[in-house]
């Protein structure tokens, strides 16, 4: 049957990023995936057109599709909105809540060819390959109560960290079996020496880890783990952590690799069903002129093929592909240093494309 694609583009350099992934996602298609391809809107595109950052009919079609592609959601725009439930995170925050989107999988990986393009010494980066595995629909970004109300003459803001056990168990065996098909370890990243959540947190991957004896568990306080991240990042295999620490530390080990720009993801629910986007933003500094890096969203495009979609052959194409175009010294800003050649995002999806039919 076909599959379903449901493609969001989004706010700032979203549309931009999100149509070089849809002429990769068609040349799949040429190349026998069957799917269809629709879109919708989201974040602040949702907002203007609709009056909301997740409209009806955009969580319709995302519950119906197999797999979701989003670009980046927010900007200036909309940051004076006093009301937060019409922020176009809150899109985007929606989407994962709604369709249970609680295993998010951020790989860092660093692609040879940009060793030199890391703010860290080549010899501390080279060969990273970091998964990070973060929970996406609980923690302190959902917890309730939640608010900002007046206490005793003045303004008092309060968010809640909740995480229950079954939460904290279907995270870490996303995790635990993912370090069973990695390098085999798995640090856990908590903050159980002031946190009673990371407490418990702690207490359940301790109780997981007999049922994966082939995965060695070790724990880590989340101050000591962004140390670590930057100090000897290739230490670490799979990390699981909550929301907030998993957002935090995601974009410290997509430095790493030498841009956010590379760095793509998949938030998973219970059924395969997945959403797919890069880690970075919607960066609208530098919107609409061409300068934005859509390697991330292509690789992303990748992970839905291995993860959703079911064609693992398709996905390590796109991934052969990304890796040629950077052998040949194609970069985009924000990868770019002497000696490489500085393109267009439009260029670098054909150059993508291009490598991909070759393949
Ligand atoms: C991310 C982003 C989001 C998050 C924002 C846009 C709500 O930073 O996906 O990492 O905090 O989860
Ligand atoms: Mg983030």
């Amino acid at each position: 049957m076909s599959k379903k694609i449901l493609v969001l583009p989004g706010d700032g350099i979203g549309p931009e990023i999100t149509a070089e992934a849809v002429k990769i996602l068609n040349a799949c298609r040429d190349a026998g995936l069957d799917a269809e391809l629709e879109e919708g809107l989201v974040g602040g595109a949702g907002y203007d057109a609709e009056g909301h950052p997740l409209p009806d009919a955009t969580l319709a079609k995302a519950k119906a599709a197999d797999a979701i592609l989003l670009g980046a959601v927010g900007g200036p725009k909309w940051d004076t909105l006093e009301d937060l439930s019409k922020r176009p995170e809150k899109g985007l925050l929606g989407l994962r809540k709604n369709l249970n989107l609680f295993g998010n999988l951020r790989p860092a990986l660093l692609y040879p060819q940009l060793a030199e393009a890391s703010t860290l010494r080549p010899e501390v980066v080279s060969g990273l390959d970091i998964m990070i595995v973060r929970e996406l629909t609980g923690g302190i970004y959902f917890g309730q109560p939640r608010g900002v109300e007046e206490r005793d003459g003045e303004r008092v803001g309060f968010n809640t960290y909740v995480y229950s056990e079954s939460e904290i168990e279907r995270i870490g065996r996303v995790a635990f079996e993912m370090a069973q098909k990695r390098g085999k370890r798995l640090c856990s990243v908590d903050k159980a020496n002031v946190l009673e959540v990371t407490i418990l947190w702690r207490e359940v991957m301790n109780r997981l880890a007999p049922e994966y004896p082939d995965v060695e568990l070790s724990h880590m306080y989340v101050d000591n783990a962004a140390m670590q991240l930057v100090r000897a990042p290739k230490q670490f295999d799979v990390v699981v952590t909550g929301n907030m620490f998993g957002d935090i530390l995601s974009d410290a080990a997509a430095m790493l690799t030498g841009s956010i720009g590379m760095l793509p993801s998949a938030s998973l629910n219970a059924h395969q069903q997945g959403m797919y986007e890069p880690c970075h933003g919607s960066a609208p500094d530098i919107a609409g002129q061409g300068l934005a890096n859509p390697l991330a969203t292509i690789l992303s495009v990748a992970m839905m093929l291995r993860y959703s979609l079911g064609e693992p052959a398709l996905a390590e194409r796109i991934e052969r592909a990304v890796g040629k175009v950077l052998d040949q010294g194609l970069r985009t800003a924000d990868i770019a240093y002497p000696g490489t050649r500085q393109v267009s995002t439009a260029e670098m999806g054909d150059a993508v494309l291009a490598a991909f039919a070759e393949s």
